[in-house]
């Protein structure tokens, strides 16, 4: 694992609370907006699976809103963050995802209690994105 995959393995949910108190655009509607304008192509507008563009792609996209389910009901936080970062900063998850790198990179970072007492910062549209899909999910 990456430095920066080890850092956001250990977060917890209680960093959507931390969030909202540090940001004034509420991250669920901010979350929304990036995920409409740089995810919803591939995984489609309500996030199953069915965009436009997944019919071209060799690997289907992940339903989103399955994710939780898919973990016998507890939605991986941190580990969502981590797959969104990893995907952006390598490039390994399609060819629009270095725009949405630079993005979350451009968002300022709030810190993050990781769930053992030490905050680590997190670029806030990271958080703001992975708060919507948590959002989004059905049983
Ligand atoms: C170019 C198409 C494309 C775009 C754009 C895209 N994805 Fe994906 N995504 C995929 C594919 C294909 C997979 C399945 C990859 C795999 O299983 O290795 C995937 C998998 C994922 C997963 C893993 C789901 C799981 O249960 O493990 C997450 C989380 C995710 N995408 C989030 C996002 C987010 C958030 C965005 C927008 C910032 C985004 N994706 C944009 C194609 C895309």
């Amino acid at each position: 694992m990456s430095p920066t995959l080890t850092r956001f393995a250990g977060l917890a949910g209680a960093a959507l609370a931390l969030l909202a108190a540090a940001c004034t655009t509420p991250p669920a509607t901010r979350g929304q907006a990036l995920y409409a304008d740089y995810c919803a192509s591939c995984h489609g507008d309500a996030g199953r699976g069915d965009g436009p563009a997944a019919a071209s792609l060799a690997k289907k996209p992940a339903d989103l809103t399955r994710i939780a389910a898919r973990r016998g009901g507890t939605f991986p936080l941190a580990r969502v963050m981590s797959v969104i970062d990893g995907y952006t900063r390598r490039n390994d998850h399609g060819s629009v995802m270095p725009e949405m790198g630079a993005v979350i990179a451009a968002s300022p970072e709030v810190m993050v209690d990781t769930g053992d007492g030490t905050p680590v910062p997190v670029p806030s549209n990271l958080l703001a994105l992975a708060g919507y899909l948590r959002s989004i999910q059905r049983p």
